[in-house]
C-alpha cells in the first residue's frame, strides 16, 4: 500500500481543492490566515475537529505552500502540497477549463473545444492530483469514516479511495450544473467514462437539484451503457443549499455596510425629481458562465428603448475577478469594463453615471448593494445554485424583485416569485428590467418574502448534515433518495 494508516483517526473527513483557510506570505516572510466562508465552512464546524472531522484540501498560492512547509496550520485542516505544475495543469487545464466548461456549457465552435495532446497531458496530471487526495484521505480515515468528496475538481476521488480503502463510506457533491449527455459526450469517450465511473465509486452521488442529478444519470446511461448505473451501488441525491438567513441578516447590519450604503447612495444619486434612483444590483465573480455583458447589454437595450428610465435608474454591477490565471477570462474582464464604459459614455451625464461599476471584492459592499436593491438580476447562462439569488432577498430593506435565469439551479426553488429570463435574450431580459422596475411596492414587498422563505429552506449547517446523515443511511445499494 503506498499510504500509511498511522493517523487514522478521523471519522468524518471533507475533501475540496479549495480549503477553509488560505494564507498569504508577506515581504517580511510573515504568513497572515485568512478563514473562508460557505456552506461547508459552516457545515464542518458544526462538527468539529474534537469529533473526529478534518477538512483536506489543496495548498493553493505560495503562502499556503509555505504555511505546509513550515507545519503551520490550522486544527483539523490539512493542506496537500501536490507540486504546483501539477496543481495548474489539473485546475486550470481540466477542472476550470474542460470540466467547467462541459458542465456550463460555455465551448464555442468552431474553436472550441480541442482535445489535443496538451489535454492529455493536463488530464495525467488531473489523475496525479485526484490520487493524492485519495491517497491522504485513505491515510487520514478511521475504520468505516464517512467522507464528503466535493465538486468537479475529484471527480475520480470516490473510485481511487474505495480502491484504497473500501470501508469507507464516500459521497460525492457537485456544485456545478451536470451537463446533459450530447454535450458531455464532447469530452474523448474514454474520459467521459473515468469521470462517470470516478463518482459511481461513491455510496452516494448528490446534486443541487433533481435536474443536474438527472442529467447526471442520463449520462451514466449514454457514456457508460442503459444498465450501469442500476447494476452500480450509487444512490443518487438532491440538496438544495439554501441561503444562511442568521449569518445574513447580522452581518449585513454591521456598520461597515451601512458606511458603504452611503458611499453607494452618493454613486447612484437622486433623480430630476428629487427623489431616489432606482437600482438595478448583481454582484458575481468576473465568470463567463455568469453572463455579465449580456446583463449590461440588456440594460443598454433598456436604456434605448425607455428614454423614460434616463437619470432614473442606475445598475449597480459588482463583478469581482476570478481565475486570471487563464486567458479567457482575463478578457472577459476587460470586456465587461468595455461594455460598462461604452454604455456610460453613450448615455452618462453630468450627474448620472448609468453603470456604477466595482470590481474590487468587498464583502460588506455586496451586503450594502444587496440592501438597497430595487431589482437583482441574476442572469447566469448556466449556474449549480447561484446564492446571490438566495441572499439578495433574506437582506434587502425594501423588498426587491429578483431577475432569474430559468437555467440557474436556484430557478427550481425561486422561479415561481421571480422575473424569469431566457439568458440569451437579451431583449427579453431588457423587457423583464423594465417589469421588475414598474412592480408595484406591495406586490415586491410580498414576492420578497416569500422568496426569503424559500431561499433559506435550507441553511449550509443543515445541506451539509442532511448530505451526511443520508450518507450513513446509504448503505451500498443502488437506487434513488
Ligand atoms: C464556484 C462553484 C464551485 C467551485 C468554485 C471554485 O463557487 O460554484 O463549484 O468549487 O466556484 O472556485 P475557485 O475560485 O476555487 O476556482
Amino acid at each position: 500500500m503506498a499510504f500509511t494508516r498511522s493517523r487514522a483517526t478521523h471519522t468524518v473527513l471533507v475533501a475540496s481543492n479549495r480549503g477553509p483557510v488560505s494564507y498569504t506570505l508577506d515581504e517580511t516572510g510573515a504568513l497572515t490566515a485568512k478563514r473562508g466562508g460557505g456552506g461547508l465552512v459552516s457545515g464542518l464546524s458544526s462538527i468539529g475537529p474534537d469529533a473526529g472531522a478534518l477538512w483536506v484540501c489543496s495548498a493553493l498560492g505560495n503562502g499556503d505552500r509555505e504555511a505546509v512547509r513550515r507545519g503551520v496550520g490550522e486544527e483539523g485542516v490539512r493542506m496537500l502540497d501536490i507540486d504546483a505544475g501539477t496543481h495548474a495543469d489539473a485546475y486550470n487545464g481540466i477542472a476550470n477549463s474542460a470540466l467547467w466548461f462541459v458542465h456550463h456549457m460555455l465551448y464555442q465552435t468552431p474553436l472550441e473545444p480541442v482535445f489535443d495532446a496538451e489535454f492529455r497531458r493536463q488530464w495525467a496530471a488531473y489523475e496525479t492530483y485526484n490520487h493524492a487526495f485519495a491517497e491522504a484521505l485513505a491515510e487520514e480515515a478511521a475504520d468505516g469514516a464517512d467522507v464528503l468528496v466535493q465538486d468537479y475538481h475529484l471527480t475520480l476521488v470516490p473510485r481511487m479511495l474505495r480502491e484504497l480503502r473500501p470501508d469507507l463510506r464516500i459521497g460525492h457533491f457537485s456544485h456545478t450544473p451536470w451537463a446533459p449527455p450530447d454535450y458531455f459526450r464532447l469530452l474523448p469517450d474514454d474520459i467521459a467514462a473515468k469521470l462517470l465511473d470516478g463518482i459511481l465509486g461513491a455510496d452516494r452521488a448528490a446534486f443541487l437539484t433533481q435536474r443536474w442529478a438527472d442529467a447526471f444519470t442520463d449520462c451514466c446511461r449514454a457514456v457508460l451503457g442503459p444498465d450501469h448505473l442500476s447494476s452500480s451501488n450509487t444512490r443518487i441525491g438532491v440538496h438544495g443549499l439554501g441561503a444562511d438567513a442568521d449569518f445574513l441578516r447580522e452581518r449585513s447590519h454591521r456598520p461597515d455596510v451601512d458606511e458603504r450604503m452611503a458611499v453607494l447612495r452618493e454613486q447612484i444619486g437622486t433623480a430630476p425629481d428629487g427623489g431616489a434612483r432606482r437600482t438595478i444590483v448583481r454582484v458575481d465573480r468576473t465568470e463567463l458562465s455568469k453572463n455579465i455583458v449580456r446583463g449590461l447589454l440588456a440594460y443598454q437595450e433598456l436604456l434605448a428603448d425607455r428614454p423614460e428610465w434616463h437619470e432614473r435608474v442606475v445598475h449597480v454591477a459588482f463583478a469581482y475577478p476570478s481565475r486570471q490565471d487563464l486567458a479567457v477570462y482575463r478578457d472577459y474582464t476587460a470586456e465587461v469594463q468595455r461594455v460598462a464604459d461604452e454604455i456610460n459614455s453613450r448615455y452618462g451625464t453630468a450627474g448620472w453615471t448609468p453603470v456604477v461599476l466595482h470590481v474590487k471584492d468587498d464583502f460588506a459592499r455586496s451586503l450594502a448593494a444587496y440592501r438597497l436593491a430595487d431589482v437583482a438580476l441574476v442572469n447566469p447562462i448556466r449556474d449549480g445554485m447561484n446564492l446571490v439569488a438566495k441572499e439578495v432577498p433574506v437582506v434587502s430593506d425594501d423588498g426587491c424583485v429578483l431577475v432569474l435565469s430559468r437555467e440557474a439551479g436556484a430557478y427550481e426553488e425561486l422561479g415561481e416569485d421571480a422575473i424569469v429570463v431566457n439568458p440569451y435574450d437579451v431583449s427579453g431580459t431588457a423587457e423583464a428590467l423594465h417589469s421588475a422596475l414598474t412592480v408595484p411596492v406591495g406586490e415586491r414587498a410580498e414576492r420578497t418574502k416569500r422568496l426569503a422563505a424559500a431561499a433559506t429552506a435550507l441553511p449550509p449547517a443543515q445541506w451539509f448534515l442532511d448530505q451526511l446523515h443520508a450518507l450513513r443511511s446509504a448503505g451500498r445499494s443502488a437506487g434513488s433518495v
